[in-house]
């Protein structure tokens, strides 16, 4: 049976305080709409719908980035749950399949959980998705019958006795596709807000005499996210989760809760985490590299072998072959470091393609905005760069060859030279000694003067 999804994710979000549309705060650097959507990916589904009402643009260009086939559709007043995943009806008209209903603010469920659902479905014409709530505030209550689900109250309208119920609705439904839109024909808004509940197919569908049944599944993936501390929490959820898959795979960190990882980071075995490293969005680290402690990392490549920090700071576009020392105070931008090529101290390289086993003295300096443009920078392999060196680019440094510290390199240095571009040193015998004398003379009068 093929699937198809439907995620709401029209509401606004008062909670959250914003002017963002909530679906679009991000979890570990990626809005949690994609969180869901990626979720829902793992059922291979052949549609996926995501309504879309405040932000609509904006929401539907964050779910197309995510799934360019992604349709997305917009619900221009947020009449209730019901009402928004009506706006699939016509998307969907022609698919014969069930459909599972998300909410674009519940992004944690699990693969296996969604699979179980399905299994569930070959029983029920109504599958919906329960938790055990530790603190069941105002979700909505799962009443049941035995095995069968009868309906679903939601705590606007629950009495003393339903709100006592633990058990609670997640919000994720399932339902053969015509199934589901006849019962949401079904739906009325009498009720304490006055919306279309989805969560009403249950006894709609119970009344009509169809089975419907909950599967449950941990607290932690049904996290619903209504405000910025559930946000937070949201995040911790994920990144402890994140942390423990690293250490599955052999990573090693060393302080695990002080490493911030972002949806998409990739981390290789046997690589060594030291504590309190960021790692934004669209990081690739290979296998057997050290990345020490506070380093900050994103849209970067560190190649196997490789050591960065403590104090790193890698930048989108760089990119570092194998056996890269890089060390602390280094930022590096848009630039390919090539193999064994080492930049140990307070360094800028932006805009930069670097050869082999290269050593970037300390201080080292890429000048590559001049106010307006940005130039590039060429060093070859085997090169010397003296500490302090300020390369303006757009130059190039040539294989083997040198330049002497603290030089501002403005022309073009050929293969096996040495560039000096610096002001000659002058040496005055003796005159050291003398301006100590007047120095320590006048300070002798001062303190007499003050006492
Ligand atoms: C809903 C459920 C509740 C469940 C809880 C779990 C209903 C009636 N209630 O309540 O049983 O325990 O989720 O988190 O379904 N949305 C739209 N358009 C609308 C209304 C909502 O797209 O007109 C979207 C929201 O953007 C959100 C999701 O649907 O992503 C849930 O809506 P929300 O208002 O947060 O429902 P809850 O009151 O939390
Ligand atoms: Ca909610």
């Amino acid at each position: 049976m093929s699937t198809a999804l439907v995620i709401l994710a029209a509401g606004k979000g008062t909670r959250m305080n914003s002017d963002m549309p909530k679906v679009l705060h991000q979890i570990a650097n990626a809005p949690m709409l994609v969180h869901t959507m990626q979720a829902g990916a793992a059922l291979a589904p052949e549609h996926t719908v995501v309504v879309a009402g405040h932000g609509f643009d904006a929401v539907k260009a964050a779910a197309e980035d995510f799934d360019p086939d992604a349709k997305v559709v917009l619900q221009a007043e947020q009449n209730g749950t019901a009402h928004a995943a009506n706006m699939a009806r016509e998307t969907l008209a022609d698919f014969d399949g069930d459909v599972i209903v998300l909410f674009g603010d519940t992004p944690f469920i699990s693969a296996d959980t969604l699979e179980r659902m399905i299994a569930a479905r070959a029983d029920n014409a109504v599958v919906v998705l329960g938790f055990e709530a530790a603190d069941a505030g105002k979700y909505g209550r799962l009443i049941m019958d035995g095995t069968s689900l009868e309906r679903i109250v939601e705590f606007a309208d629950a009495s003393d006795e339903e709100r006592a119920v633990t058990f609670c609705n997640s919000g994720v439904m399932l339902a053969k596709r015509q199934d589901l839109f006849d019962l949401i024909d079904a739906v009325g808004s009498d009720n304490a807000q006055g919306e279309l509940y989805l969560t009403d197919i249950v006894g709609i569908a119970r009344a009509q005499g169809l089975a419907v049944t909950a599967v449950t599944c941990e607290e932690a993936e049904t996290l619903g996210i209504n405000s910025r501390a559930h946000l937070a929490q949201a995040e911790a959820v994920f990144q402890s989760r994140a942390r423990v898959e690293l250490l599955d795979l052999g990573v090693t960190l060393q302080q695990p809760e002080t490493v911030m990882l972002s949806f998409d980071t990739v981390i290789g075995r046997d690589t060594v985490i030291e504590p309190n490293v960021y790692f934004g969005p669209g990081v690739t680290v290979e296998s057997g590299t050290r990345i020490r402690a506070f380093s900050h990392l994103e849209g970067c490549h560190v190649s196997r072998g490789g050591t960065v920090g403590p104090y790193a700071r890698l930048r989108p576009g760089a990119e570092l072959a194998e056996h890269v020392h890089v060390g602390n105070f280094v930022e590096i931008k848009n630039a390919e470091v090539g193999e064994g090529t080492k930049i140990n101290h307070l360094s800028y390289i932006g805009d930069a393609t670097l050869g082999r086993t290269t050593n970037i003295g300390a201080g080292t300096i890429t000048c590559n905005y001049d106010g307006v443009m940005k130039h590039h920078t060429t060093i070859g392999s085997n090169a010397f760069i003296g500490s302090n060196t300020m390369l303006v680019a757009p130059v190039s440094v040539g294989n083997e060859a040198m330049t002497g510290s603290g030089s501002v390199i403005t022309k073009d240095v050929p293969d096996a030279a040495l560039a000096l571009a610096r002001a000659d040193q002058v040496t005055k015998p003796g005159v050291a000694r003398k301006l100590f004398d007047i120095l320590k003379k006048k300070k002798l009068k001062r303190d007499q003067e003050s006492q």
